[in-house]
């Protein structure tokens, strides 16, 4: 079959680079994709997905980023009766709005941290009061990565909740506020394939969104992230699914919108056990690289399973060895960024046998320079997690352009587990 990526991430790269490695999968195409996904697919422009899918007779389209999902592609491929593996758009209202997504976990009983929506000032000042320092301030619509405020103190607090209702922080994303009470623990990227009623679980990931080591200064869209089974126990997994996933997948059922996609819970393990921070209505970027580089199983197959109600009985066949993923990106990142930059050695990477997921890269006459933040995804393996660590830096030094920063603690929680 011929199969559409829409995206041009270094998650769509990844879902290409596993597509174009699956023997049910004639030829892949990718909208708009980039010049690493160029390698592995036939690039095309345009924003309608649709007459892309059928001028190039795709037999399965799958959605990357969150955004064409709440535009309702997914809708306007179904009415159409073109495959697609995505949720439609009031499922994608997980991801889109807060509010919705936290009501929901209580409608169903998913456990999270104790909340208040609030929206209006007063009602925001008012929530306040029966939180105590550090409290969790979410804006409700989606805000790239800056809707999530943190303050240390109730003053603090006062004055951001001000701030956000008064548009200044993220638009009128935060003119209505989650209000939550702060946990503890370690977070966990926990993403599962769903047909609407069926699921299959992928491996339990771990990302590290802070720009600096030892998680600290501002969020970013992930720095970087690994993939090992000693993350959760097969017993937190059991508990993961039943407590959160099964619900999810029942609740949108019952409320008439199966949810059909990667199904991506942010989990916080605490002592109380795993709660739900949020959901992602597609698969993490970077946890897609590390999570398709071990995949053994035909993607295409399984992924058209799910876009046509096939998934039961399905299980996914996975390399033994832990991936790691380390994220180069430009000078300025998570702020405004610096582009242009000429990047160098990526062939010498991928001759150690790791591979290179591009994302902000551009082609600039012969050369490849960079064009975002996140620039590229050093991808690799090893037997244990501490070789796997050690592949993916000795492939990522040999990437060089200008201004460039990463983390060095890549996967380092991971190690105490081994
Ligand atoms: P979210 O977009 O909801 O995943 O929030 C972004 C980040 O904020 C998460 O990855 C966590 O690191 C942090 N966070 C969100 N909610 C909480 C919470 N209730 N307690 C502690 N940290 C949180
Ligand atoms: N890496 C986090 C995300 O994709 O949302």
């Amino acid at each position: 079959m011929n199969v559409l990526v829409i995206g041009s991430g270094g998650r769509e790269h990844a879902l290409a680079w596993r597509l174009n490695r699956s023997a049910s999968v004639a030829k892949v195409f990718a909208a708009p994709g980039n010049p690493g996904i160029a390698r592995e697919a036939v690039c095309v422009d345009g924003a309608d997905y649709l007459s892309i899918a059928s001028a190039n007779g795709i037999d399965l389209t799958v959605v990357g980023p969150e955004a064409p999902l709440m535009d309702g592609v997914v809708d306007q491929f179904r009415d159409a009766g073109r495959p697609i593996f995505g949720p439609c758009r009031a499922a994608a209202q997980l991801e889109g709005s807060k509010i919705f997504s936290k009501q929901f976990f209580e409608r169903y009983q998913i456990p999270t941290a104790r909340f208040i929506a609030a929206y209006s000032l007063d009602e925001a000042l008012k929530a306040l009061d029966s939180f105590t320092a550090p409290v969790v301030l979410k804006a409700d619509g989606l805000a790239a990565g800056k809707g999530v405020v943190i303050p240390q103190t109730m003053d603090e607090a006062r004055t951001t909740v001000a701030q956000f209702m008064a548009g200044e922080l993220v638009g009128d994303a935060g003119k209505k506020l989650v209000i939550e009470e702060f946990l503890t623990g370690e977070e966990v990227s926990f993403i599962a394939l769903s047909d609407g009623a069926n699921l299959v679980p992928l491996l339990p990931a771990q990302d590290h969104k802070n720009i600096f080591d030892g998680d600290r200064g501002p969020n970013t869209g992930g720095m970087g992230a690994y993939v090992d089974e000693r993350i959760l126990t097969p017993a937190e997994i059991d508990l993961v699914m039943k407590t959160v996933m099964r619900p999810a997948i029942d609740g949108m059922a019952r409320e008439g919108s199966p949810f059909v996609g990667f199904l991506y819970a942010g989990l916080m393990m605490t002592a109380g056990g795993p709660k739900t921070l949020e959901f992602n209505v597609r698969m993490g970027d970077p946890e897609t690289q590390p999570l398709l580089y071990r995949l053994r199983s035909d993607l295409g197959a399984v992924l058209h399973a799910g876009a046509t109600g096939k998934l039961a009985g399905v299980t996914l066949d996975w390399s033994p060895e832990p991936s790691v993923a380390i994220v180069l990106a430009t000078a300025g990142y998570p702020g405004k960024v610096r582009t242009g930059d000429v990047i160098s050695g990526i062939d010498d990477a991928e001759a150690t046998g790791a591979t290179v997921f591009q994302a902000g890269v551009k082609r600039s006459g012969d050369a490849l320079v960079t064009s975002g933040g996140r620039v590229v995804a050093v991808t690799a393996s090893g037997a244990t997690l501490p070789s796997a660590i050690d592949a993916a830096y000795r492939a990522a030094a040999h990437v060089k352009f200008d201004g460039m920063q990463f983390r060095t603690d890549i996967g380092k929680k991971g190690l105490r587990r081994w």
